[in-house]
């Protein structure tokens, strides 16, 4: 969760740590601040969002050095005191943190027996009075000491009056990278705080420390050995972390699905076969698998859902999907000849990467479905299949779902095509739809208009149902996240199916229910779950296949996606939900990008 940034250089570091923040609120925003060595080490934080702490900045910070933090709070409520950087006692010591410490009752108490006195409710200022408690003259050893003593997740930046020059730094369970300048140097949570600075980047592994200054890296293991590390070059363009004219990072990124789509999904097509060239996971090895354990978090664990229905479908594995929080502690049943499937947008989700410790600590093989390259859960996978994407910013996810929904339909295909169970020409066909997907949801995208009139009409619905059958209930899950996430309207998805159980009770007058009728074995199942609740006073969107048209007669509305293979449509289906979304969170007047409560990555448990 919150976001970190640092710099070291020849230039004023205020300006470029507040822009690096700003790249970096989707992480976390309930609060902000920077410290940056002056005479002294001068620190302005604030409640509120960046714009807030911009607000409060009344003169010229002037300095070279310094770290800055925009926060989602875990210990704590958002207010001045508790926003990062956080001071030893005689402020000699300025910390910012990502993630929890979970010890840190214990160390307080130590730390108060010593005569330290605490101002905040956070676990960060622990780890300031803990730095100036060990503190004897070199910032690596005092680093070294901290670490042994601090259990949890963490990514520090520290400054240290007596070092003017340097800041040190170390990760462990969340993430922080070194970006590289000349004369200058960066430490950040993710790239798109520095894009504007560099493109070089060192990548941290747990417990490596750094030492930066504005001429030099040095990066040492908990031996005070030093490390060599390779560079890690991305080539993204400054505009994919910019919004490019569009109000909300959230719009630019739903229009830039088919692109992103197409990314992912050709260069893995060649000769009208699937080709995962990155991954080592033979032909021979799929036909061994016994089972397939899907996990994830929120929107991936969705994606996780149709991988369910698809692969099953394609390649006759049984699959179990698991939310991440829960596979890590119910002791799953994991055998030797059992796949992994991780899936994370941000490669940093805290449960998911425990979850991935978990299979591997169980001797079982992982293959992960990853976003940001380098990132903990791409490094710590036995295989990576990335979703090319690029950045997303908003809080929401939108291509990031859509193009690990692809990453399973080609994992299906080749799972099923290593299995022999898809022939050349089947596979000629369902390749021919497959390169199609990124046509059809380009081809949504054009409901736009007509999506944003409809939503005047239900800005101040109460409650909404998403329900559909088979995959459309897996999509129905994602487009009802959706809506709640951003425009704070209370939604649940239903299996059609189920609505009469209890649900259905809920129904009235007024009532909004979205049907997901896609599947034509279930068509008319789903038609006659329209009518139950129409009966009931429900007003009705239907998003169905063109040539279903008799929806009309019982829907009030009605989106056509095109004709498909039935086991793709739920990329185009969730175009005009992600749209819905949006628009009624505008009508709505929420901050689209940065939702309440929320974060974009979830760095702690
Ligand atoms: C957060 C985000 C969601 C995302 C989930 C899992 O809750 O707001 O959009 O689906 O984390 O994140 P990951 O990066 O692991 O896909």
């Amino acid at each position: 969760m919150c976001g970190i940034v640092g710099y070291v250089g020849t230039e004023q570091a205020a300006p470029v740590l507040l822009q690096g923040l700003e790249k970096l609120e989707y992480r976390g925003y309930d609060s902000a601040g920077i410290a940056v060595q002056q005479n002294g080490i001068f620190t302005v934080k604030t409640k509120g969002r960046l714009a807030d702490l911009k607000q409060k900045i009344k003169q010229d910070i002037l300095g070279h050095v310094g770290i800055g933090h925009t926060r989602w709070a875990t210990h704590g409520a958002p207010s001045d005191i508790n926003s990062h950087p956080h001071s030893s006692e005689n402020g000699r010591i300025s910390v910012v943190h990502n993630g929890i410490i979970e010890n840190y009752m214990e160390l307080k108490e130590f730390l108060q027996q010593q005569g330290k006195k605490f101002v905040s409710e956070t676990d960060t200022e622990i780890i300031a009075q803990l730095f100036d408690y060990y503190y004897q003259g070199d910032l690596v050893d005092t680093m070294i000491k901290v670490i042994d003593k601090i259990r949890g997740a963490y990514a520090l930046g520290v400054l240290c009056e007596e070092h003017p020059e340097e800041i040190v730094a170390v990760r462990k369970d969340s993430p922080l990278l070194v970006g590289l300048g000349k004369n200058e140097n960066y430490i950040a949570s993710d790239i798109p705080a520095l894009l504007e600075y560099t493109r070089d980047y060192y990548l941290l592994e747990d417990n490596e420390i750094v030492l930066l200054k504005k001429d030099s890296v040095q990066i040492f293991d908990l031996h005070k050995k030093e490390i060599k590390k390779d560079i890690f070059h991305v080539d993204w363009d400054v505009s994919a972390a910019e919004k490019d004219g569009y109000d909300y990072f959230m719009m630019k990124e739903i229009v830039e699905q088919p692109e992103s789509l197409r990314k992912t999904i050709f260069p893995r097509i060649k000769e009208n076969t699937i080709q995962l060239d990155q991954i080592e996971l033979t032909a021979e090895q799929v036909k061994k698998i016994n089972r397939i354990h899907i996990v994830a978090c929120g929107s991936a664990w969705h994606a996780s859902i149709v991988g369910k229905y698809v692969i099953e479908k394609l390649a006759r594995i049984p699959v179990e999907v698991d939310l991440a929080s829960e596979f890590r502690y119910r002791q799953p049943i994991l055998q030797k000849d059992d796949l992994c499937i991780i899936v994370s947008q941000s490669g940093e989700t805290a449960d998911t990467l425990a979850a991935l410790r978990e299979a591997k600590k169980h001797g079982i093989r992982v293959l992960s479905i990853v976003n940001v390259v380098g990132s903990s859960i791409a490094r710590e996978s036995d295989d990576v299949i990335y979703t090319w994407a690029g950045p997303e910013i908003a809080v929401a996810t939108t291509k990031g779902y859509s193009t690990q929904l692809s990453v399973m339909y080609l994992l299906a295909l080749y799972f099923g095509s290593a299995k022999e169970l898809i022939s050349s020409q089947e596979m000629m066909e369902y390749i021919d739809k497959l390169k199609k997907v990124p046509d059809d949801v380009e081809k949504l995208l054009e409901v736009e208009e007509r999506m944003k009139a409809l939503t005047e009409q239900y800005a101040n619905t109460k409650d909404v149902f998403v329900i559909g059958r088979g995959i459309d209930y897996a999509a129905a899950l994602e487009g009802s996240l959706k809506l709640k996430e951003i425009s704070y309207i209370h939604s649940e998805a239903y299996a059609a199916g189920e609505l009469k159980h209890g649900t259905i009770s809920l129904v009235e007058e007024g009532t909004l229910v979205i049907a997901i009728a896609t599947q034509q074995n279930l068509f008319e199942k789903l038609v006659s779950n329209i009518k139950e609740v129409k009966a009931r006073g429900a007003s009705v969107i239907a998003i169905a296949v063109e040539g279903s048209e008799s929806i009309e007669k019982v829907a009030d509305e009605v989106f056509y996606i095109p004709k498909t293979n039935e086991l793709f449509t739920a990329s185009a289906t969730l175009v005009p939900m992600q749209l819905f979304a949006y628009y009624i969170a505008v009508q709505r007047g929420c901050d689209v990008d940065k939702p309440r409560n929320l974060a974009k990555s979830v760095t702690v448990e």
